[in-house]
């Protein structure tokens, strides 16, 4: 765990790089991240709980939306910047490994980029014993060989314990929360990456987005091949109670 707090801790006293959104190389997957707030929207959270909030950009989104946000970060420099963004936030320095918070007191949970970093599958133990309805995170899939490659080639951009999301860890969630729903981004898009600068590329990459959703949702055997996964994590009530 000190190597996510160093790690992380160094990165954002940057601030320059803390309020940057998003690495370039992640338009290829924007639409990704549009499906991922969408979600949050249409779950109607009144109680938020973002793991993992880094500089604050989700959670103050959703605090500037009127929803009440509370974000957890280990990095107390994240923490810091997340704080600055926006007064109403509560924001926590501590583990989601051994929360500091009771779940119950939120009614949506949401993560970006976190449950890769995490060492089990403690996290969704925690969730299905909890009365949160709904849990909704974006990660990175650990198959195709493209990323893989990339993530080879630049092993500093990343601490040594993450591991993206392999299809037994989604099989795992989707039995515990059966009616969970996967969607999946990225996939012949990621050839586009290295070319993500030229102007007037969006069309081009809208149109490659919309071939991954029809591949990827009408191919099966092809979703293990996508960069990211958005995971819509339900509980029927019945099941919180
Ligand atoms: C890849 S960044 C994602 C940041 C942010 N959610 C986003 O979408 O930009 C991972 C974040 O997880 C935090 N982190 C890693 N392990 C953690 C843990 N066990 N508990 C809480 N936060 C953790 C890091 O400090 C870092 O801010």
């Amino acid at each position: 765990m000190n190597e996510e707090v160093n790690f992380h801790n160094k990165l954002f006293k940057d601030k320059q790089y803390s309020l940057k959104p998003r690495n370039s190389a992640y338009a290829v997957v924007d639409n990704a991240f549009d499906y991922y707030r969408d979600q949050i929207i249409k779950s109607k959270p009144q109680f938020l709980l973002e793991l993992a909030c880094s500089t604050g950009l989700w959670c103050s989104y959703f605090s500037k939306l009127g929803i009440k946000v509370c974000a957890i970060d280990i990095s107390f420099e994240a923490a810091r910047l997340c704080s600055q963004r926006k007064q109403e936030l509560n924001v926590i320095v501590g583990d989601i490994q051994s929360l500091p918070l009771d779940l119950n007191s939120f009614d949506c949970v949401i993560g970006s980029g976190i449950i890769h970093h995490l060492e089990s599958n403690m996290l969704f133990d925690s969730l299905a014993k909890s009365n949160v309805q709904c849990s909704i995170f974006i990660e990175p899939l650990k198959h195709n060989p493209l990323i893989n490659l990339y993530r080879f080639l630049t092993p500093n951009s990343r601490t040594k314990g993450e591991t993206p999301l392999s299809m037994n860890q989604l099989n795992f969630v989707q039995s515990k929360f059966p009616s969970s729903t996967f969607r999946y981004f990225g996939f012949t898009s990621l050839i586009l990456t290295p070319f993500v600068k030229i102007p007037l590329l969006n069309k081009l990459i809208k149109a490659f987005q919309i071939m991954d959703d029809f591949l990827l949702s009408k191919i099966p055997i092809l979703q293990k091949y996508a960069w990211i996964v958005v995971m819509n994590v339900q509980k029927t009530p019945q099941e919180c109670s």
